[in-house]
């Protein structure tokens, strides 16, 4: 079991099947954190995830690979409520029933993701967006006003250290470089104490050596999160994999070590074609 650090997730009592749930807990007992069963999703009739089965573990870092089209960021669409699959079930734990969620309350649940453009508050200082992140209610910006407790103050200096933007914590967020913003914005993420982090496409567009701080980055937070990574930057993913998953077609391919799943023929097929 994994407690959630912050309090109980404002989310619809029905979403559990019986007393599994307890109060701010998701239930992990079988090892598993996070599982799709048989998922399809079709847009006009083209199946973009085609009875896709995947199961994550808790504490797991999970890199998600396959061809432009194969379905990643549907995926990540359908754990995070944005898209609703025509078909199948999404777990979180073994008892908190994904699709009888909104997007809101499965952020709140602790399943968090950072999408591919950063998205940080230019005019405000590092400090402040990460602040803005802590709040709850993220719409008032009367709350930047709010002063911090000693706690809250210790997380951002916690957080400012993982991201390797402590010296910058007073600068605005619109001079970082592209990789810095990254790392912010993962850091936003961080504030909110997600159980489940998805982060698609975390190193596109960053130098050699952001790329390398990144992985470094995201290998520091495995085992206290679980974290699923989508990325097309082969060298970075063979950097922090362990176990890797090829989706191909809206389904699972296959899946294993970067080794294996480099080395099988099906792979080979899906990346270079015919
Ligand atoms: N809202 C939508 N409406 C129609 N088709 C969509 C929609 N979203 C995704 N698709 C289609 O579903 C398929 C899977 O798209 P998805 O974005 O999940 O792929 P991906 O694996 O993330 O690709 P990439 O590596 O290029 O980001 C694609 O053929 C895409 O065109
Ligand atoms: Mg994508």
């Amino acid at each position: 079991m994994i407690e959630l650090t912050k309090e109980k997730p404002n989310i619809d009592e029905s979403a559990f099947d019986g007393a599994m749930y307890h109060e701010g807990v998701v239930d992990t007992r079988h090892g598993t954190i996070l599982y799709l069963e048989d998922v399809s999703v079709s847009f006009d009739g083209f199946r973009a995830l085609n009875q896709l089965s995947l199961y994550i573990d808790a504490g797991e870092l999970r890199c998600l690979i396959g061809p432009n089209g194969a379905g990643k960021t549907t995926l990540m669409d359908v754990i995070t409520g944005k898209t609703r699959p025509d078909t199948g079930s999404v777990f979180f734990g073994q008892t908190i029933d994904l699709l009888k969620m909104d997007e809101a309350a499965i952020a709140e649940a602790g399943i968090g993701r950072k999408f591919q453009k950063p998205s940080v508050f230019e005019a405000l200082t590092v400090f402040e967006n990460l602040e803005l992140a802590l709040k709850a209610n993220k719409s008032t910006w009367s709350s930047l006003l709010f002063r911090l407790n000693g706690e809250q103050r210790d997380l951002i200096g916690q957080t400012l250290e993982t991201i390797g933007l402590t010296a910058l914590a007073g600068k605005r967020a619109g001079i970082l470089s592209h990789g810095q913003k990254q790392w912010l914005e993962i850091g936003m993420l961080l504030m909110q104490e997600p159980l489940v982090m998805l982060v698609d496409e975390p190193v596109a567009g960053m130098t050699h050596q952001e790329v390398e701080r990144t992985a470094e980055l995201l290998l520091s937070l495995q085992g206290k999160r679980s974290i699923v990574v989508v990325e097309h930057d082969m060298e970075f993913i063979r950097s922090i994999a362990h176990k890797v998953t090829v989706l191909h077609e809206g389904s699972v391919l296959t899946e294993g070590t970067m080794d294996e799943v480099q080395n099988d023929p099906r792979v080979i097929q899906v990346y270079l074609g015919d």
